[in-house]
């Protein structure tokens, strides 16, 4: 199913995944690699323009075929190939694409289980993905703003270890003196902002903002609904009254801008966010910040088809930093920048506050 066009059929990333070690390692690097399935190059090709023609993504939902058992079996025979090519010599050409294959695929697994729950949350019937998530986040960290100096930071990822290009070049930031949450901003705050009226008070929202919450009558986070005198929420377990002391979860960045406003308070920039973030536990809920997803100073993309990974998004969005509870282990790092359009929220996304001093 493909609900709405951020949300990938499940099989396709199964699929796509598939497809980018067939794609980047298999043909080019394995000798006599013959290919599952021609067709596949079209279907799973996501958004490389140097590698061809490929589904629309608005039309991912209309792909009734290959069946998922299909694609399993494409699966199958992709990690086959994947195991003799592992199994020889790795030069130094190859290992970059295997360690990027296996963190594209991380990333999936988390877009995957993000789009599980708005497919099921979107269907009427609220089906139960799991009993038992770690979902609701309690935030039992004392909340109190913590300061920190003005200065010139390091900001970017430097140890030999895994990152993708747009954490790097590593460079300076010089930050004016500014204080930061403890702790995210809860579903009780969220709750007061909603009684005080914040999404009809359109003196704290952007013009764009605004137009958003008109055009699509948002009047709650994503996934919540009011009913006899409460509010609900639908979870991957379940649908559940709302938990006042959870971390509010699946708002916008236009959402979280606003209540911020309202506050009399900020969204941290993501370097002020990269230099706190030691002093704080984060990890749950990915983070939005003030900062428009731009390349560091001196960013290189890299040569070929990779360098479309990242690099020809920085226009017109907005860095999340931090990780959710979809992230895959090991997939969390102070300096990933995750980045999303202004009006998506279907990501687990939360706020957290900051102030100049
Ligand atoms: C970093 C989550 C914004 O969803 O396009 C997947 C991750 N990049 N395949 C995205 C990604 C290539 C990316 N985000
Ligand atoms: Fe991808």
């Amino acid at each position: 199913m493909q609900p709405i066009v951020d949300v990938s059929p499940p099989k396709w990333h199964l699929g796509h995944t598939t497809w980018f070690f067939e794609e980047f390692l298999l043909v080019p690097h394995l000798a006599d690699y013959k290919r599952f399935d021609d067709s596949y190059a079209y279907v799973f090709n996501s958004y490389y323009e140097s590698m061809g023609k490929r589904v629309v993504r608005t039309d991912r939902g209309n792909l009734s075929r290959p069946s998922v058992s299909d694609v399993y079996d494409y699966r199958k025979h992709v990690t086959n190939a994947m195991r003799l090519l592992l199994g020889g010599p790795i030069s130094d050409e190859i290992k970059p694409i295997i360690e990027i294959g296996i963190h594209h695929e991380k990333q999936h697994q988390e877009l995957l289980l993000t789009d599980i729950k708005y497919i099921l949350g979107n269907n009427p019937l609220q089906p139960i993905y799991r009993d038992k998530t770690d979902e609701v986040l309690i935030e039992s960290q004392s909340h109190e703003m913590l300061s920190i100096e003005e200065g010139v930071y390091q900001i970017g990822y430097t140890s030999e270890d895994f990152c993708y290009d747009n954490e790097q070049p590593r460079h300076r930031v010089f930050l004016e003196p500014y204080s930061i949450a403890s702790a995210l901003v809860t579903n009780r705050e969220w709750i007061e902002f909603m009684d005080a009226g914040g999404y009809e008070n359109v003196l704290i929202w952007h013009t764009e903002g605004w137009d958003w919450v008109q055009k699509q009558q948002i009047n709650s986070p994503m996934y919540w609904y009011y009913k006899d005198d409460q509010w609900y929420n639908y979870l991957l377990s379940g649908s559940q009254k709302i938990h006042p002391d959870a971390a509010v979860t699946h708002i916008s960045y236009y959402e979280a801008f606003a209540y911020a406003q309202w506050k009399g308070m900020r969204l941290p920039t993501e370097f002020e966010w990269e230099v706190a973030q030691d002093k704080f536990q984060w990890g749950k809920r990915w983070e939005w910040t003030e900062s428009a997803y731009l390349p560091y100073p001196n960013y290189q993309k890299p040569d070929g088809a990779l360098g479309e990974y990242n690099g020809k998004f920085m226009v017109n969005q907005k860095v999340l930093r931090g990780a959710s509870i979809a992230t895959a282990a090991h997939h969390a790092r102070s300096t990933y920048r995750n980045f999303f359009h202004p009006y998506l929220r279907w990501q687990f996304t939360g706020l957290r506050l900051a102030q100049s001093l």
